[in-house]
């Protein structure tokens, strides 16, 4: 059998801070810290805790030379050899293992895909899967005396300010436009009413604005372009809209991907209303008020498009995230004009979007969810519209 040091790999020490109930009646605190030593592989979700002499043998083992197993076994211990393959960070090339073999697959694929070995970790181990951020904050406000606010203390000023008053150079407010005036009236929406449908013509309008290819242009043999409404890193539009729709004029509840050339849904599968919701709550991460949106969107970055230009680069990842936010200040923006609500979230539970729509996460990586519909007619949950132009201001 021959193995290798798989490709990306970053070994972090850490402090583990937990509770020893038996130390705290004995008297003492209970806190227990531990220091040691995990490794974020980029080919595997887990984080994987290590001791001193699995680093060591990280640090001798090649990524990119194949060597016999057995020729390393006489340079260094076989059992933490076998500890490293076991827990997938050495991968072997020619195994009878099934397991190994299918380790082995997916770190070779990750090399195919040109990732930045940073990015590449940092995509793989931010990403989320079960989480209840409704949860999450019932616990912390059962567990604390102290609100959330009082916890943080007041914020950075909304401005940091590099000379007096007296010295800035003021500029005119531009003349009314449609533009200024489509902006003034975007507000996330977290009010959406179940009951309306959106029509099949403003769902298309929306995905076409936002989403749609204007031209397909043949830029050298074998490498097309996308114009679309919103720039896009090297004109490759490597970001594509994963759809969950749950209330659309004759569009059947379940999941689709839009094929943005065609300007065309492709039915991936449908789903029962009760199920489309249930799920659409999962994808983001149990925001129930964005969990009723008719129409959900997961912006999904094909990074080995991107990085097929921007190979191994420090500043690709970054760039596909860039992408994700023109596209979403889009939808906001067609949104508005139609009198539908937008809205745009970070709290995603990737790995179930990815699961539901069979996406390989270091290859098709969700970055946000967006989604939109019809707005309610009452405001039940909170929105930031301090001018009033959406929700009328409460009467003093
Ligand atoms: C990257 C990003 C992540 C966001 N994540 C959330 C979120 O998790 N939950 C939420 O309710 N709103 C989320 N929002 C919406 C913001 O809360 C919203 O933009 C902000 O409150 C200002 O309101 P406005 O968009 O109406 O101006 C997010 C917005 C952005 C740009």
């Amino acid at each position: 059998m021959h193995i290798r040091r798989c490709a990306t790999l970053l070994i972090e020490p850490r402090e583990t801070i937990g509770f020893d109930l038996g130390a705290l009646l004995g008297g003492e605190t209970g806190v227990r810290t531990t220091l040691g030593w995990v490794a974020l592989a980029a080919h595997l979700d887990e984080e994987i805790p290590l001791d001193a002499a699995e680093v060591a043998l990280l640090g001798a083992v090649s990524p990119n030379a194949w060597v016999a197993f057995d020729d390393l076994a006489k340079k260094h211990p076989r059992e933490t050899l076998d500890a490293l393959l076991a827990k997938g960070l050495i991968v072997a090339q020619d195994s009878e293992d099934e397991h190994l073999l299918e380790r082995a697959r997916r770190d070779e694929a990750l090399r195919a895909t040109h990732w930045r070995d940073l990015a590449a970790v940092m995509h793989r181990h931010t990403r989320w899967k079960d989480v209840d951020t409704e949860e999450a904050e019932r616990r912390f406000s059962e567990a604390s005396e102290q609100t959330f606010l009082e916890r943080l203390g007041p914020s950075p000023p909304p401005v940091h300010e590099r000379v007096s008053s007296g010295q800035r150079i003021a500029l005119q407010r531009p003349h009314a436009s449609a533009l200024e005036e489509l902006s003034d009236r975007r507000v996330t929406c977290r009010n959406y009413d179940p009951s309306r449908a959106v029509s099949q013509d403003d769902f298309s309008a929306l995905m076409y604005r936002t989403f749609g290819a204007r031209v397909v242009s043949d830029y050298a043999p074998g490498v097309q372009l996308l114009k679309k409404g919103v720039p896009s890193a090297g004109g490759l539009h490597a970001t594509e809209a994963y759809v969950l729709v749950q209330n659309v004029e004759g569009v059947a509840p379940g999941l689709y991907h839009y094929h943005p050339v065609a300007h065309a849904l492709e039915p991936l599968r449908a789903l029962q209303p009760d199920a489309a919701t249930a799920l659409a709550k999962r994808f983001v991460a149990a925001q129930a008020y964005y969990a009723q949106a008719h129409v959900m969107i997961a912006l999904v970055s094909r990074f080995p498009r991107n990085f097929w230009k921007y190979r191994n680069h420090a500043k690709a990842y970054r760039a596909v995230v860039l992408d994700a936010g023109h596209l979403s200040q889009m939808l906001y923006l067609a949104a508005t004009e139609l009198n539908l609500g937008a809205f745009i979230t970070a709290a995603v539970n990737e790995a179930e979007i990815e699961q539901a729509f069979g996406l390989e996460p270091m290859e098709e990586g969700p970055l946000a969810v967006c989604g939109f519909g019809v707005r309610a007619s009452e405001k039940v949950t909170v929105e930031f519209d301090p001018a009033g132009k959406v929700w009328p201001a409460p009467r003093s």
